[in-house]
């Protein structure tokens, strides 16, 4: 096993990505390392030849088969959705199969300016030297045009308007001019953009129009069947727990669906039953942040409670999942165990574990 904490997709996934490679005989765009059809079979899961490729994505094909003809065409990709839909993690993964890498990665933050988009200077060098290619540092973005890969823009809408505006020369033009040297780099075939934002995020700076002409809007939602949400987590938590040498108990899925049916009644706002109206919290508890509960407590119970995994173990993550406002979801909370998880039976622990730490 490898020390590395945590491996960009492209390498977790090679042997996948090499069978992939080895049967494919559709037309690649120029530039792509698999043709369309392989990116979705490597997203969505199937067979190459008799090697097995597991799903990362499990929800709706033709999302991602819009995705990835974005891809295709001159227009950017923006995945959009509510935090914890999968919007980085197929963004990643599409990277990863399209260009082979995946580490591409400008994370937008308020405090992102243009030289962390296009390019910035060695100031040693520039000084000793003035300005050259030499004294040049070029971001993700200047590398990815270079090499003809796709640039990942995390949280597009966190920097502000007029760096995110950088880009529509950029996406127009296929081109970032370099004044300082009187040059400028010219992307090479391959060359695209996979930006991500969410909209439920307070202090966004909306896109200026010029740029949202620029991409195709993809929307990721949150799974709206129990079941397939169900799936997504149990299936995550196992992955997550074999990377991390976590033993996972037997009773994994059963606690994964009670653990939902409470995500879902809040997020809702209403019973499964649909027949209580329930307060909604200010979170969004999203499927991301199930994953993270479950392993969580299985952390937890592997650790402190004789690898027994059950409301005790979990009941302190979900807490720190729906009291996001300390004051105004504890009313929520406190609301839901007495009106709901009080008279299930089969809930009573957690009504138990719950009630002790709200
Ligand atoms: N539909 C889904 N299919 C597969 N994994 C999912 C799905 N929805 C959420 N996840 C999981 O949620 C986790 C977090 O997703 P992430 O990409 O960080 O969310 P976002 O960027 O939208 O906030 C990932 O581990 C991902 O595997
Ligand atoms: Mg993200």
């Amino acid at each position: 096993m490898s020390d590395t904490l945590r491996r960009p997709a492209e390498i977790t996934y090679a042997a996948e990505i090499e069978a992939l490679k080895a049967v494919d005989d559709h037309p690649k765009p120029q530039g792509w390392v698999l043709s369309p059809q392989s990116v979705i079979t490597y997203v969505m899961g199937g067979k190459a030849g008799s090697v097995e490729i597991s799903a990362k994505y499990v929800g709706n094909r033709r999302l991602i088969e819009t995705a990835v003809a974005t891809l295709a065409t001159d227009r950017a990709l923006l995945l959009l959705g509510v935090p914890g839909t999968a919007k980085s993690w197929v963004s990643e993964h599409l990277a990863a199969a399209i260009s082979g890498n995946s580490t591409l990665v400008i994370q937008c933050t308020a405090g992102t300016d243009e030289n962390q988009v296009r390019y910035g200077w060695n100031y040693a060098q520039l000084l000793a030297h003035g300005p050259s290619r030499e004294a040049l540092v070029p971001t993700p973005l200047f590398r990815a045009m270079e090499s003809g890969k796709l640039c990942r823009l995390e949280e597009l809408t966190r920097m502000g308007s007029d760096v995110q505006d950088t880009l529509i020369t950029v996406l127009s033009e296929k081109m970032l001019p370099i004044p300082e040297l009187n040059d400028a780099v010219f992307a090479n075939r391959g060359f695209n953009v996979i930006a991500t934002a969410n909209d439920r995020d307070k202090g966004v700076n909306e896109l200026s129009a010029a740029l949202k002409r620029r991409f195709n809007v993809v929307v990721l939602p949150l799974p709206d069947d129990m079941d397939e949400e169900i799936a997504i987590v149990t299936k995550r938590v196992g992955e997550m727990a074999n990377s991390l040498d976590l033993p996972a108990p037997k009773n994994v899925a059963e606690e994964v669906t009670r653990l939902l049916s409470i995500f879902r009644e809040l997020r809702s706002g209403e019973t499964l039953d649909g027949k209580t109206t329930l307060k909604k919290p200010s979170g969004n508890l999203s499927t991301a942040e199930a994953i993270a509960v479950t392993v969580g407590g299985l952390s937890h119970a592997a650790y402190f409670n004789k690898g027994t995994l059950s409301a005790y173990s979990l009941a302190p993550n979900v807490i720190g999942a729906v009291l996001k406002d300390p004051v105004q979801d504890k009313v929520v909370l406190e609301e839901y165990l007495e009106t709901v998880l009080k008279k299930r039976r089969d809930y009573s622990d957690y009504y138990q574990a719950l009630t002790e730490l709200v």
